[in-house]
């Protein structure tokens, strides 16, 4: 050790520390053999981060006995231990904390999750993953009293391997310390207009996969290079320990069509035609079981076929032009004001928007539950998937652009064969400067070479004014569609504003309006000139329906402001809000305000066209 360099030294700790992030993702785990450990977990809410930090604030080791993710039993009658985990204080998993107890409604902080459970593999040399859905926001995860890492991002999947020396048959000790403190560098950053609902807020599985697994794949249609281009698959499968001379075997019985492909290492490109494929669409979502085998392994999935391109001004579906009718969602059960996880949840809010005539929505403000894409894919609804690189985060810090990357290769990773979603968005409202554009430019171009199938967009900024509306966003020169969002007649006048608004969109692309809409109290009814009556929000609508009549003709959808009224720190107008933001068609209570009507009015008219 003595002749190491400092530097050197450094770099070695780092790379120890690397060695915790977690390991690849394994995608597909409904078709895995998991075991659950959702359920009632034990916990300590921590907000001094006793049980990680000694008292001269230095992480503690496994000698300090004081740690909360080393065993809460003493060792004898007369060792000393001020924490410990008990039946007294449980939390469900999956869930967020806020909506669990009254004392965590607006608590931001450390809590430890505690879990016990025995276990015993199936097949000796099969390998064994720890696979959390979604923590937000920060989560150091222990098992035995052993670090299996770290993972950042609220709302992206993420996994440990579990070593054979680290699991017992029983007693298995396994402690979460989830933190959701807001940070100005991290994504989102301090500033959002959502609740930062905390803890292990998706499911948390066990994962028994074979010694040589099939980690990851995409199966999808490339776009087209021509018109009337015959359907053709181009896509691949990670492997993870391949056998030597492996192969890969494609098949989808439906169509009669089963094809092995050489495996170069870890990889397997993969491509065929698919003559006779039934496109996915709205109107026949046609999904298809894929099934993946190799030497040890096999995974099944339902996947949808599909293009989507856009071409000059057209927005093309299947070689078709598509005008997206789409409503804004935020992950969130408005009714019960807690994280949306359940299949329950998904079911309510995509019927709700099925109800309204949709064929679009946009999932704000960063990845969904999967149950909502695998739900988007069998009802036939379009979906924007988006990460939470919402309005100031931290241009000019490259950590930053990391940590954005990295949750945007985690939701293209997750969700790349969901036929529904066709627009990968990789921001909100951000605003405008040089080092954001290079920021959010990096992204886009990172999307793309994620998935080379999807549209990639995000909401751009506008410069209003005097009745002209110029969308000349500097990313516009980036994005596929050109998306905005624009409250005319609830942040600036009031509605008849948007009598006299001309849009001039600088790009000749197809746009797209990712946002509008006005906030009312569901239930509070006046003359349409009061604010927050239902009648004012039924007003906002009909003038700005009258308004998207008179759009440029590359105007191919828009997703209003929102589905469901949604929980915000941000809202605290005592008599219309208290901790609200009410923009929602429906209000917390699950009626439909008025205003619903007049934009289901406007899609039915736009069906019928
Ligand atoms: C913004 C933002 C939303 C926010 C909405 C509002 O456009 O994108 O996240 O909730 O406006 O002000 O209600």
């Amino acid at each position: 050790m003595k002749n190491i360099k400092l530097p050197a030294l450094f770099f070695a700790v780092a790379m120890c520390a690397s060695a915790l992030a977690q390991t690849p993702l394994i995608t597909n785990i409904p078709a895995r053999k998991t075991i659950s450990l959702n359920g009632k977990w034990q916990y300590i809410v921590d907000p001094y981060e006793t049980g990680f930090y000694d008292y001269r604030y230095k992480e503690m080791k496994p000698s300090d006995g004081g740690a909360y993710w080393t065993t809460d039993v003493p060792k004898d009658k007369s060792d000393r231990k001020e924490f410990g985990y008990s039946d007294k204080q449980t939390l469900n998993v999956p869930g967020d904390w806020n909506s669990q107890a009254e004392k965590f409604f607006y608590y931001e902080g450390t809590v430890w999750y505690k879990k016990s459970f025995d276990f015993t593999k199936a097949k000796p040399g099969n390998r064994v993953f720890l696979h959390f859905g979604a923590v937000n926001y920060k989560a150091d995860v222990y098992l035995n009293g052993h670090k299996l890492g770290q993972h950042k991002g609220g709302f992206t999947a993420f996994d440990f391997e579990i070593a054979d020396s680290l699991i017992k048959a029983k007693g298995n000790y396994l402690v979460v310390k989830v933190d959701n403190k807001r940070f100005k560098d991290e994504v989102p950053t301090l500033n959002t207009d959502w609740w930062n609902y905390g803890g292990i807020t998706r499911e948390v599985n066990l994962v028994e996969v074979p010694g040589s697994m099939i980690q990851d794949y995409v199966i999808q249609l490339k776009k087209p290079e021509t018109t009337n281009a015959a359907p053709e698959v181009e896509g691949w499968i990670k492997l993870n320990h391949a056998a030597a001379n492996e192969t890969a075997t494609v098949e989808i019985p439906e169509l009669k069509m089963k094809k092995t492909f050489p495996v170069n290492g870890d990889n397997c490109a993969v491509n065929f035609k698919l003559p006779g494929v039934q496109l996915w669409s709205p109107e026949n979502p046609k999904l298809y079981k894929v099934v993946i085998t190799t030497s040890a392994d096999k995974v099944t999935e339902k996947i949808g076929f599909r293009t989507i391109e856009t071409k000059g001004k057209q927005l093309l579906l299947n070689g078709k032009p598509l005008f997206m009718r789409g409503i804004c969602i935020h992950g969130e059960n408005p009714v019960e004001g807690r994280r949306a996880y359940t299949s329950k949840d998904a079911a309510m809010l995509l019927s709700w928007a099925k109800e309204l005539h949709c064929n679009m929505v946009r999932l704000a403000h960063y990845p969904h539950d999967e149950k909502m894409t695998r739900m988007a894919d069998s009802l036939g609804i379009l979906v924007w998937s988006e990460i939470p690189v919402y309005w100031t985060i931290e241009f000019t810090n490259p950590d930053v652009l990391e940590k954005a990357k990295g949750q945007l290769n985690e939701m293209i990773t997750r969700d790349h064969n969901r036929a529904s979603i066709i627009i990968w968005s990789v921001g909100n409202e951000t605003p405008v400067s040089p080092a954001r554009t290079d920021f959010m430019h990096s992204l886009i171009t990172k999307a793309k070479e994620l998935d080379n199938t999807r549209l990639v967009s995000a909401a751009l900024e506008v410069n209003g004014a005097g009745g002209k509306h110029v969308v000349d966003d500097p990313l516009g020169e980036f994005v596929d569609i050109v998306s905005f969002n624009e409250y005319l007649g609830w942040y600036g006048g009031t509605p008849n504003s948007c009598r006299t608004a001309n849009w001039e969109i600088k790009y000749d692309k197809p746009f797209f309006i990712s946002e509008t809409g006005a906030e009312t109290l569901g239930g509070f009814h006046a003359d349409s000139l009061t604010r927050w009556s239902e009648e004012y929000q039924e007003w906002y609508y009909k003038e700005q329906v009258a308004m998207f009549k008179r759009m440029p003709d590359n105007f191919v959808g828009l997703s209003p402001w929102i589905l469901a009224d949604f929980r915000s720190p941000k809202r605290n107008n005592p008599v219309y809000q208290e901790g609200w933001n009410n923009k929602g068609l429906v209000d917390h209570k699950g009626n439909k305000k008025k205003a619903y009507y007049i934009l289901r009015k406007y899609y039915d008219e736009k069906t019928a066209k």
